[in-house]
């Protein structure tokens, strides 16, 4: 079984092709970053139609580079959402119609169930069932998965996900967008001590995450100070700390609250040195076996897409024939796309 992939529902354009038996034949991606900065954050039409100038190019590469030719492609998988409807629909539309004149299934991947299983892609990979940390710029949830395509959501954030807070904070900081990975080289050079920030809902049983409040506290924090390079790292290590204080201590709690052994984590939040290394300390304290995506697969990628939908398709997993893209989507059981 060989898959291709096809990501497009943000500001990256990513084709990978991957093979059952095989692994990973090859990736590709196109990232829009430098096109939106100028705007300090994502355009949707501009992410669009840039999807539309890359999409072909970049199947060409792939599949060069995987020295495969479209007939040895047994089917194409797309992210069908959540995302940006324009990106999504023009992903969608062009797996789909690829996936029509080679005589192949589309099928349509859960953004998320991809990022989740992104760790499969490395060497010694989860087995399941394993408790799932999904940190990216639009989500962060705990998700208990049973298997393929069975997923519940344990916890939450109610309202900025922690990818958006770090890129919130790193514009009160005078970063770039997005500041998530810039914010954390900014911190290594922060001294601990210096700021003291709300550890938010650390205080509350459950699950749930709270990050807006951080940005504010970044807020008061700089307010009437010299904006000089030791602030600036002294606030960035504070914030940085909240934050992987929060998801480590949730992560501990799900953890004691479902019984697994394994804890998977993935988004793009994942690539946070920091945030690992407090998770492998977990881990070690817990009796849990960690398991990450390269950095690389921890943002959005088509390799993840191109595995979720190479799973689906050998599990004989149902799949819509109709162009399938949802801008909001929950992650559950339902996660067959459209069906
Ligand atoms: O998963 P992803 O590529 O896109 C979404 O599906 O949202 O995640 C992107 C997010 C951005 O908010 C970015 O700032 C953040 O991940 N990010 C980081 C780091 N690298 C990327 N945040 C903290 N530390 C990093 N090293
Ligand atoms: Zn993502």
């Amino acid at each position: 079984m060989r898959v291709i992939g096809i990501e497009s529902s943000c500001d990256e354009t990513a084709v990978a092709v991957y093979d059952a038996d095989r692994g990973l034949l090859s990736h590709r991606l196109h990232s829009q970053v430098a096109m939106h900065q100028a705007y300090g954050g994502i355009v949707p039409e501009l992410a669009s139609r840039d999807h539309v100038r890359r999409l072909l190019p970049l199947v060409r590469e792939a599949l060069a580079d995987a020295a495969s030719g479209r007939e040895s492609i047994d089917g194409v998988a797309y992210t069908a959402g959540p995302g940006l409807i324009g990106a999504l629909l023009v992903g969608a539309g062009f797996a789909r119609s690829l996936a029509y004149a080679w005589d192949r299934p589309a099928v349509g991947v859960h953004h998320l169930e991809g990022h989740l299983l992104a760790p499969l892609l490395e060497a010694n990979p989860p087995a399941f069932p394993f408790l799932a940390l999904l940190v990216s710029g639009g989500h962060t949830q705990l998700v208990d998965v049973a298997g393929l395509g069975r997923y519940r959501i344990l916890g939450e954030s109610l309202d900025d996900a922690a990818g958006e807070a770090f890129d919130k904070t790193a514009k009160l900081l005078g970063l770039p967008y997005p500041g998530g990975a810039a914010l954390a080289q900014l911190a290594e050079r922060g001294r601990g001590a210096q700021f003291a920030f709300p550890r938010p809902m650390l205080d509350r049983p459950g699950l749930e995450f709270s990050f807006s409040g951080l940005k504010t506290a970044a807020l008061v924090a700089l307010r009437g100070r010299v904006l000089d390079d030791q602030t600036r790292a002294d606030v960035a290590c504070a914030f940085q700390e909240a934050v992987v204080a929060t998801l480590v201590e949730k992560s501990r709690r799900a953890l004691l609250l479902t019984g697994h052994r394994r804890l998977v984590v993935a988004g793009g939040v994942g690539a946070n040195l920091a945030l690992r290394e407090r998770l492998r300390a977990l881990g070690r304290d817990s009796g849990a076996e960690l398991y990450f995506p390269r950095p690389e697969f921890c943002t959005d990628n088509g390799a993840m897409i191109a595995l979720a939908g190479c799973m689906r398709l050998q599990a004989g997993m149902p799949y819509a024939s109709a162009v399938s893209a949802r801008a909001s989507w929950e992650l559950g059981n339902d996660a067959t796309t459209g069906v």
